[in-house]
């Protein structure tokens, strides 16, 4: 995603980054891991504000820890304020060690299926080799996610957190000059009339009063404490700030008020913010760009403006159309996100989205289990009167690697071919209604004498990544999956624009 953007003075580039929590259980101690920020690649340039939004659990809290270095990163890299000409060179191989990466994951499934892979698996591991060789010093020296805790202290100073809650962000026991010093004490050696002199400068900038520096936190409201969190954290002029829903545990009223003072002062102050919040009319007034996230991934990202007039991405569809609109004469067609929010720790396969995209195709990455709950449906004699002449159906059994459903029959009702065929015609009714397209995903309805069963095989599926469709807007969907610079072919064919774009009258 970094290739053809116009990258100028790009402040924060974040490579690839994962958090996986582990979960614990089962007998090996770890059963599986929640995927909460699940390889993740943006910059934020000098001065920009790049908004996070998803919805509730997406990831976007972990990802703005990680970020800070509160917690680990499983994987990738967190590149700050790298001088200019080496940047740009890392951004080149980062992008060209994801691009083999992928090469080679190709390769691999091809030599899965049999083919002959020699060459092009070695010219491939090849130019790996020649790309990490180059790549890894300049990981040791720059990425944060390599650094030590002495060298992490000294970039503490240029990344500063927002916090959402300022009822527990501030210490209870501390008075409010304490708490604002802090960070100058202890990241910038300040001794305590340097201290106080900026001290009264900061409280004046965020509205407040220099004898509100000698009270406990519980003397504020829950604004003026945020005033508070906010001072401290530019105390020690960082040059971003990341902030997690500074603003959502606030009255509305309060909210702009505060929005509008961390717009001043990043106006001010040529500051760079990433802006988290799970409202869209927050980070539509707070970002020059935004991030969607769904369920540890950037699905879309582009300029506030276009994200906003020109949505591609069928998840920040739905997420705008739920945005209230306070003007009555306008009309807008709902659309409504069917299902809950997946577990992260075991999301759909394919495309993440895809059990509640309304637009979702046959190759989006439908499973067995997906198609069980369908089929009962289907086979349910007050929906298809035709299902009344398949009695027998015991059990639904899906298994996620062998890409199959079996309908197993009881012993005493032998399957033969009457039943293949009505299940057959069945099938091929339910993928002509606006709900089948799982059914679509099918790819064989055959007979299983051996388990007495009706075996279902779903096709193989497709996993869109995010792509530079047009310039500077990033998209993550099979309806979009080309890249602008890529495209040299005419309109409709597979590299052009989509023949269909979805809800074009929508909003
Ligand atoms: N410390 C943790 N241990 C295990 N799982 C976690 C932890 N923190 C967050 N998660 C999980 O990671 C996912 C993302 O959470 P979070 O980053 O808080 O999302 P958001 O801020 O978008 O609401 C959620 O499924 C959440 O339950
Ligand atoms: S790839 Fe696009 S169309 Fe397919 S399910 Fe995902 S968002 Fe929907
Ligand atoms: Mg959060």
């Amino acid at each position: 995603m970094i290739r053809g953007s116009s990258e100028e003075n790009v402040l924060l580039f974040v490579s690839g980054v994962k958090k996986y929590f582990p979960i614990y259980g089962g007998i090996r101690g770890i059963k599986g891991f929640v995927k909460a920020v699940d390889d993740v690649t943006f910059t934020v340039r000098e001065g920009e504000s790049l908004g996070i939004v998803g919805e509730t659990g997406c990831g976007k809290t972990t990802l703005g820890r990680t970020l800070l270095h509160l917690i680990r990163a499983t994987e990738g890299e967190t590149y700050f304020d790298v001088p200019k000409e080496e940047l740009a060179r890392i951004m080149e191989l980062e992008q060209k060690e994801k691009d083999i990466k992928e090469e080679l994951a190709r390769i691999m499934e091809l030599e899965q299926k049999g083919k002959n892979v020699g060459d092009d698996m070695e010219s491939a591991n090849a130019r790996y080799k020649e790309v990490t060789k180059e790549l890894a010093p300049l990981r040791r020296k720059y990425s944060l996610n390599r650094q030590g805790p002495r060298h992490m202290l000294k970039h503490r100073k240029n990344f500063q957190p927002v916090f959402q809650d300022p009822f527990s962000s501030l210490d209870p026991r501390k008075l409010v000059k304490d708490i604002i010093g802090e960070p100058m004490k202890i990241l910038l050696k300040m001794n305590r009339e340097e201290i106080m002199k900026r001290e009264k400068e900061l409280i004046d900038e965020i509205g407040l009063s220099e004898d509100h520096l000698f009270r406990f936190p519980h003397e504020f409201s829950g604004g003026q404490r945020q005033r508070i969190g906010i001072a401290r954290a530019i105390s020690i002029e960082p040059k971003m700030l990341v902030l997690d829903e500074p603003t959502s545990a606030l009255d509305v009223s309060v909210q702009a008020q505060i929005l509008n003072i961390l717009r001043d002062l990043q106006n001010r102050r040529g500051l760079s913010f990433i802006f988290i919040s799970h409202h869209l009319n927050v980070i539509r007034m707070m970002s020059d760009r935004v991030a969607v996230m769904y369920l540890g991934k950037i699905v879309e990202l582009a300029d506030t403006e276009r994200l906003f007039s020109d949505v591609l991405h069928p998840y920040t569809k739905a997420l705008l159309s739920a945005i209230p609109i306070p003007d009555p004469e306008t009309k807008v067609s709902r659309i409504v996100l069917e299902g809950e929010i997946p577990n992260p720790s075991d999301p759909p396969r394919g495309c993440h989205f895809h059990p509640r995209c309304p637009v979702a195709m046959s190759n989006c990455g439908w499973s067995p289990r997906d198609l069980a709950e369908p089929l009962r449906t289907m086979l349910n004699p007050t929906r298809n009167a035709e299902a009344s002449d398949i009695t027998g159906v015991e059990e639904i059994e899906s298994d996620e690697d062998m890409n199959t459903v079996e309908l197993l029959f009881r012993e005493d009702v032998p399957v033969g071919q009457k039943e293949l065929d009505i299940i057959r015609s069945l099938v091929e009714k339910e993928t002509l209604l606006k709900t089948g397209t799982v059914f679509k995903a099918i790819k064989e309805v055959s007979l299983n004498p051996e388990r007495n069963a009706v075996h279902v095989e779903m096709s193989e599926y497709d996993t869109p990544g995010l792509k530079e469709v047009r310039r500077g807007h990033f998209v993550s969907c099979l309806l979009y999956n080309y890249n602008y610079f890529d495209r040299e072919s005419p309109e409709g064919s597979a590299q052009g624009e989509p023949a269909y774009t979805p809800y074009q009258s929508g909003r």
